[in-house]
């Protein structure tokens, strides 16, 4: 499902020959749920971005389904975007002024044509009822807690139905009891079948995946992928 080749990435701000990623081949198969690693600075994010279309200022070659990214337009990446992947990050990233339904239908107001899941409304609130929420649909950010938060952004990140998860720390903000929460959810999802990529500093979220990828100075050094 994601292929990466020889990926390499320079930031125009780092000096000279300075590289984020140096060089990274890596295959994710559908319905896997995996866990990268490493110290702080050491690509994870960067890594993350290029294969969700955050980033294409690589060189390499990286396809996401059957796109291949550096040859998709603007406008096609931002629909893979939008529709093909949910992203989660660490501080949850909701609009303060709107309510959980309103956050979680927000990307259906980015859409050109119709809606390719009905009613974006109906469909929040049903999402937001499967994570837990059903009480939570009309309450800001700012009457949730963190561990509520994270699930009205995981439910936003599903609204489209994605094949692909990218979390960014998605527990990096929460307490242990509700980080242990949230990794259940990621692996009930992954259950469903959806592909789950996870960044962390947490052994206990990467003890949750089925693999974990560490990367050191933009390699991958190791690949713990359990062989079939
Ligand atoms: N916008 C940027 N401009 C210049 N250099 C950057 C930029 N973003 C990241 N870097 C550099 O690229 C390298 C990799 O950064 P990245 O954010 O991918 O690390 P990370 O593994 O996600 O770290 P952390 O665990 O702290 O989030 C670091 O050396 C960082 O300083
Ligand atoms: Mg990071």
């Amino acid at each position: 499902m994601i292929k990466l080749q020889d990926v390499r990435k320079h930031y125009r701000a780092a000096a000279k020959g300075e590289l984020a990623l140096r060089g990274v081949d890596l295959e994710i198969e559908e319905g896997e749920m995996v866990a990268i690693v490493g110290t702080s600075g050491s690509g994870k994010t960067t890594l993350l971005n290029i294969i969700g279309g955050l980033d294409r200022d690589f060189t390499g070659r990286v396809s996401v389904g059957d796109a291949d990214l550096q040859t998709l337009s603007d406008a096609q990446l931002a629909q893979l975007r939008n529709q093909k992947i949910g992203f989660i990050f660490q501080h949850f990233s909701l609009l303060d002024h709107l309510t959980a339904v309103e956050n979680v239908a927000l990307p259906a107001s980015f859409l050109k044509g119709a809606s390719p899941v009905g009613d974006p409304r109906q469909r929040a609130r049903e999402t937001l009822t499967m994570l837990g929420l059903g009480d939570k649909l009309d309450a800001r950010p700012n009457r949730l807690s963190g561990g509520q938060k994270q699930r009205v952004a995981i439910a936003r990140a599903l609204l489209f139905k994605p094949q692909l998860l990218l979390c960014d720390e998605p527990t990096g903000s929460l307490d242990s009891v509700t980080g242990e929460q949230i990794i259940k959810t990621f692996q009930d999802l992954n259950e469903e079948g959806y592909t789950v990529i996870i960044i962390t500093h947490e052994d206990r979220v990467s003890d949750a995946a089925k693999r974990v990828i560490r990367i050191e100075d933009g390699r991958i050094t190791d690949d713990g992928r359990a062989r079939p």
